[in-house]
């Protein structure tokens, strides 16, 4: 497995980096009472409470507890992605022997498209700081694996794989619980994939993504595992399977890394793809809470600086008004951990 191919110093050194960010994330209740007396120092000079993100940025910019927290997120990263990459470069041709064999041993499962053209809005970001994006470097695909473990652990405390597991445990099953094909939108390197063939092992399950290497690494890793899933290189705005040809499809914390007008297509190719009775599930970000200006203050900080160039909007976005404008029915929402499961249904 290419999990052993990660030097014990270099694990020692990506558990630092997850430790890091996971403790510096427990500053939030300091962080808060920093803002609060700024706050309070803001209303005596000024008369007024602050009521905006330029207003917290007058108050937190400048307090040293908020610039240490930006510099240890920020450089917790970096190091990460840092000691990701190289240990990817050192054993860039194991890797690569790896997935080919893979490909080779195990053929029919992996759908690339060669021709397909990555649109800028994807192409050119690096998303949370991954060096090369998800698609640019050929070893993306191991470049992801280690560093979003490292990264999910520092931000939930829980290895990657258990967190994911949970939401795909909690999507929504089709209201006649007939569930013989399922699709993963966004599927990445396969960890939310897994677990829905574990769920649901007598479907046939597929995932897309728009990132070749990404699903390169992903058939490898399902491969390696034993895993009877599908999975294809596509973009969810654009989909080529048939019309009504899915039970069940899930996109986990795929729609805060798209623009919102992107997100309204997909909700439109979901409902064209499900067969009627079938049901979406999409677990992402909460959306259309009303925010302070401390919390508008450190989402903007996290959207900028751990890149994520379009949660703003996806954070503004009407989602349960978008499954009502495709035509799904009984749309619902419900907090699953930290985040959110909203639902809708193909009616029948
Ligand atoms: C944050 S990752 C989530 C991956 C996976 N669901 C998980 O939780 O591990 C979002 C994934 O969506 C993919 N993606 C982004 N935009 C897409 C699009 N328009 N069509 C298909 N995949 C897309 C990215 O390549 C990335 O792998």
């Amino acid at each position: 497995m290419v999990e052993d191919l990660v030097r014990q110093d270099e694990r020692a050194y990506l558990d630092f980096c997850g430790g890091l960010r996971y403790y510096s994330g427990k500053w939030s209740a300091d962080l808060q009472q920093a803002y609060e007396r700024g706050a309070r120092r803001f209303e005596a000079a000024e008369g007024r409470a602050p009521s905006t993100l330029e207003d917290a940025h007058r108050i937190l910019d400048h307090q040293p507890l908020m610039q240490s927290y930006m510099r240890i997120q920020r450089t917790s990263q970096e190091m990460n992605w840092r000691q990701t990459v190289d240990a990817a470069s050192r054993q860039a041709d194991e890797l690569e022997a790896a997935m080919r064999a893979a490909e080779e041993r195990v053929p029919g499962r992996l759908f690339l498209d060669p021709n397909f053209v990555y649109p800028d809005y994807y192409w050119k970001v690096d998303f949370h700081l991954q060096p090369g994006g998800m698609a640019r470097s050929p070893l993306a695909g191991y470049i992801n694996y280690i560093g979003v473990e490292a990264n999910q652990k520092g931000i939930t405390g829980l290895p990657a794989e258990e967190n994911k597991r949970k939401f795909v445990l909690a999507a929504p099953a089709p209201p006649d619980g007939v569930v013989r094909r399922v699709l993963d939108v966004g599927c990445a390197i396969g960890w939310t994939t897994w677990p829905l063939k574990e769920r649901f092992p007598h479907a046939e399950v597929w995932g897309i993504d728009m990132s070749a290497p990404l699903l390169r690494f992903a058939h490898y890793l399902a491969v390696e595992r034993g895993i009877d899933v599908k999975y294809a290189q596509m973009a969810a705005e654009a989909m080529t399977f048939p019309d009504n040809s899915f039970d069940m499809i899930h996109a986990h914390i795929l729609y805060h890394e798209i623009p919102a007008a992107v997100g309204e297509k997909i909700m439109h190719e979901a409902f064209r793809v499900l067969r009627p009775g079938g049901v979406y599930a999409i677990s992402d970000f909460k959306t259309g809470t009303r925010r302070t200006p401390f919390e508008e203050y450190r989402s903007e900080w996290s959207y900028r600086d751990n890149p994520e160039p379009y949660a703003a909007e996806f954070v503004a976005f009407d989602l349960l008004g978008a499954f009502r404008r495709a035509g799904f029915v009984d749309v619902k929402e419900e907090p699953v951990l930290n985040l959110s499961m909203r639902s809708g249904v193909k009616p029948a």
